[in-house]
């Protein structure tokens, strides 16, 4: 299977993306537009048979006592596509551009009961930290 890794452009369609963000959140809330071209976040796609069947982001913030850091956003491998190396493609391509950045480390969340991320993250060598993350809506 050929697994090319390219930049989310303004022309991608928005209806193959909400199909694929459906599989990752309830009620997604996204322009493809506003993604392909938001700053300081670079969303990268693989398509098969002309349709976006995976798709991943590096979003990236400063942190003040340690420099800019990348986290990765909203991986997610449409459900007829798993297991054939697409999200382990998409992490790859996302930590080349972090390097390049010169950024200092990458960053992720990751809900326990995403059992297939969770098992993905750790082949990749991401390290479980012990900091817990806390939230609130604003909206
Ligand atoms: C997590 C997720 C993105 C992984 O995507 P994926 O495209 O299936 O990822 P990969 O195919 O690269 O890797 C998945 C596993 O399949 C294995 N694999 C890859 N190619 C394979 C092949 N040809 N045959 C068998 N196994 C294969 C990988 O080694 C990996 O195994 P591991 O988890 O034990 O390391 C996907 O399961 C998904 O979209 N889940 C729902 C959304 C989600 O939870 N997103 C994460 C948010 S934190």
């Amino acid at each position: 299977m050929n697994i090319t890794v390219v930049p989310l452009s303004i022309n991608d369609s928005q209806d193959e993306l909400q199909e694929l963000f459906e599989q990752l959140t309830d009620n997604p809330s996204f322009d493809v537009k506003v993604l392909a071209t938001a700053m300081n976040c670079y969303c990268a796609i693989i398509k098969q048979k002309g349709r976006i069947v995976s798709f991943g982001a590096l979003s990236i913030y400063f942190v003040p006592d340690k420099g800019y850091v990348g986290t990765i956003q909203s991986l997610v491998t449409h459900k007829d596509y798993r297991k054939c190396g697409f999200g382990t493609a998409i992490l790859i391509y996302l930590e080349s551009k972090a390097k390049r950045l010169g950024l200092v480390k990458i960053e992720l969340t990751s809900n326990p009961k995403r059992e297939n991320a969770r098992k993905l993250y750790n082949t990749l060598k991401y390290i479980k930290s012990d900091t817990s993350v806390f939230y609130k809506n604003l909206q």
